[in-house]
């Protein structure tokens, strides 16, 4: 597994005010760590006020959790990957299927966007996941493996590029349904799999992450599951006593045997 990585979608939620009050209790319960990165999507307005708390904590990142196509312009109510970045932001996220479903973002779109971030020097977080209907009909590996196509697909220096990916079943987002450790390996394994034909062999060193519904019980076993490098989370992330336990989470080889199938 890749270093584990720990992504807070906060969502529209959490404005300047509250997110310095979340992240100063945050951080004085949770010191540096070496052996994980964790990452903050906040509102785009409180992307700065992240930033500002993090001095000395090169384990922790700040993303956006979108940006528009074009650098810059009249696109009002629209931010961009340089404004992202000047606001603190090194990550973004591209494509989540809140993006896609609520606002109609196509694939076309994604692909836009994963090359804007490239230009601002943002990595960008490409999220791909089937529907229900689709997952019923026997679609998922099919759909999965077009969106990330596609996500990559304007990319201008794909073989330096370093993106991550975040798998996100739209099923299990937001619902309390979340996919089985097995479920979530075997699509991470498509992905993967899918990524050594765009990039190679760089496609073992790009982070998959699992999102949807994880909590502090069932993220030890998701994150125990092969090919599931970190996960992405919305509900659990905006209490900090839960996103703490979530953060704290012991990776296998600090679990002893049989506590595993316990924490579901
Ligand atoms: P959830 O959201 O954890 O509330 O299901 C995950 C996401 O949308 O990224």
């Amino acid at each position: 597994m890749n270093h584990p990585i720990f992504a807070a979608n906060w969502k529209m939620n959490h404005g300047p005010s509250a997110a310095r009050a979340f992240m100063k209790t945050f951080l004085t319960q949770y010191p540096r760590h070496y052996d994980r990165t964790v990452i903050f999507f906040p509102p785009a307005a409180s992307i700065e006020t992240v930033d500002r708390e993090l001095e000395n904590r090169p384990d922790i990142l700040v993303g956006a959790q979108n940006i528009h196509w074009e650098d810059q312009g009249a696109f009002t109510g629209e931010i961009s990957g340089p404004i992202a970045r000047d606001a603190g932001a090194t990550v973004v996220l591209v494509g989540h299927s809140e993006r896609r479903h609520v606002f109609g973002e196509t694939n076309e779109d994604t692909a836009r966007k994963c090359a804007a971030a490239e230009r601002a020097g943002l990595r960008p977080m490409l999220c791909v996941g089937e529907k229900l209907d689709e997952r019923e009909a026997g679609k998922t590996k099919k759909v999965v493996v077009r969106q990330l196509r596609a996500g990559f697909s304007k990319l201008a220096q794909i073989d330096s590029f370093n993106p991550l990916v975040a798998y996100e079943p739209v099923w299990a987002i937001g619902t309390g349904r979340n996919a089985t450790p097995d479920d979530a390996s075997s699509i991470h394994g498509v992905i993967r799999a899918e990524l050594r034909a765009i990039v190679g062999d760089r496609a073992r060193a790009i982070p998959v992450l699992y999102g949807g519904s994880v909590n502090a019980g069932n993220a030890p076993s998701l994150l125990a599951a092969s090919d599931v490098d970190g996960v992405l989370v919305g509900g659990a992330s905006l209490d900090t006593g839960s996103w703490i336990s979530i953060v704290r989470t012991r990776m296998t080889a600090e679990i002893p045997a049989g506590e595993l199938a316990s924490d579901e």
